[in-house]
């Protein structure tokens, strides 16, 4: 067992290895000097193509689980069965790594994939219910963005809807307010016409 504040350091620094940064070393390119300028999957698929784009996801999603699960199997203290404190305040710590990197200069992604990650670990049934609601809102709306906000603001819904823990309603609220503001262009971009529809369909052709 390790100090649950260890822990919870070592998901920051985990969080902060972004994967469109670190694959995009690989071919000498920086993603946020292209498309949206966003660290993150949607921008990779926009900007590098769908196998760099998978690369990404998969690398974003695997650290958020990965920390998130360091916490909740070796936090001094911690019940293993049911993710505690500490797995909670890692997941959440696992994503501000991603918005803000300390590996790359601050400027990271919005925290969506590293969340997703976070949520597969420890809140798997509301996962399932994020990411139906993010292919509905994506099929009909066009907007990864705003799918990408409704899944994010569905997950204080469903703590305060279920019988969850004090500590998870106040990890649901703080997830939703973070990724409402990362995309505070986006929603600026929605509201005056200007954002970019999903790009998958033509990407995928390259
Ligand atoms: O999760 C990121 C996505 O919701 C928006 O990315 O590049 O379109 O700003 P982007």
């Amino acid at each position: 067992a390790l100090p649950g504040v260890v822990l919870v350091l070592l998901a920051y620094l985990i969080g902060s290895l972004s994967g469109s940064l670190l694959l995009g070393r690989l071919r000498g390119v920086d993603i946020r000097q292209h498309g949206s300028g966003n660290a993150g999957g949607t921008n990779a698929l926009r900007t590098q193509g769908a196998r760099f784009a998978l690369g990404v996801v998969v690398l974003d999603i695997g650290k958020g689980a990965l920390a998130t699960w360091l916490a909740w199997r070796y936090a001094a203290g911690s019940d293993a069965l049911v993710p505690g404190a500490y797995a909670h305040a890692a997941a959440l710590a696992a994503v501000l790594g991603h918005v803000w990197p300390v590996w790359h200069g601050f400027r990271g992604g919005k925290g969506v994939a590293t969340l997703v990650g976070g949520l597969a670990v420890m809140w798997p049934w509301a996962l399932l219910g994020v990411v139906a609601l993010w292919l509905l809102v994506l099929v009909i709306s066009g907007y990864v963005s705003l799918a990408s906000i409704c899944g994010a603001l569905l997950l204080p819904v469903l703590a305060l809807g279920s019988d969850a823990s004090l500590t998870r309603v106040v990890f649901a609220c703080a997830v939703a307010l973070l990724v409402l503001f990362t995309h505070r262009g986006n929603l600026a971009r929605l509201r005056a016409g200007t954002e970019s529809r999903f790009a998958g369909v033509r990407l995928l052709r390259r």
